[in-house]
């Protein structure tokens, strides 16, 4: 029996840099990954969630239980038997949710739910990035095993000079296929 492809989660939060997730899924796909992509609900703002359906062939969960149209358990089957789920864009918001064991959105609980390693690539403009606050949630989800894709210094969409773009989308699929190997 040939082996079923990974299934890698691609979690996609409220960033300018969201529209970027949509060549990311594309990338993660040309690997042979079976991508699912979770929304946040500001996330859909920036980029609608057929986008994504399109791309990978599968519903897109996205916001909160109360929106859910699709199986009720949805945030537990997107993360079993995932081989690696990254969040990318990842803004401060959801950031903190990670760091703090927050469970208030799909995103959220199917990271919660997660027995597989998690990547995050932040992005976000360089006075938040630069935060303590914003660092210690990185820290705080580093100690727990967690792949931080740095932000690349750069223009920034609000005009500013600096980091917090989002790290370059070959870079974020080589860190989920080192995880994946690594196992
Ligand atoms: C135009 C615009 C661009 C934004 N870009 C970012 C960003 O790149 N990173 C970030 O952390 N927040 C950004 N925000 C703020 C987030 O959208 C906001 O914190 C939101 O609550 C994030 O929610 P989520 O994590 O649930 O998706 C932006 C807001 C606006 C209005």
């Amino acid at each position: 029996m040939p082996k079923a492809p990974p299934k890698v989660l691609l979690g996609v939060t409220g960033s300018i840099a969201a529209y970027k997730a949509a060549e990311l899924a594309r990338l993660m796909q040309k690997k042979g990954w079976d991508v699912w992509v979770v929304m946040s609900a500001c996330a859909t703002q920036y980029i609608g969630p057929l986008t994504f359906r399109a791309l990978t062939g599968h519903p897109v969960a996205h916001g909160s239980f109360a929106e859910m149209e699709q199986e009720t358990y949805t945030h537990l089957g997107l993360s079993e038997g995932a081989a690696a789920m990254v969040v990318a864009p990842c803004s401060a918001q959801t950031l903190a949710r990670l760091a703090n064991g927050f469970a208030d959105d799909v995103l959220s609980c199917a990271a919660l739910s997660l027995e597989a390693p998690l990547l995050v690539a932040p992005a976000m403009n360089t006075r938040m990035w630069r935060n303590p606050a914003v660092q210690e949630n990185v820290a705080a989800l580093k100690g727990r095993g967690a792949t931080i894709i740095p932000p690349g210094k750069g223009e920034l969409a609000c005009g500013d000079v600096g980091e917090g773009r989002l790290g370059d989308l070959e870079g974020i699929v080589r860190a989920v296929e080192r995880r994946i190997a690594a196992g």
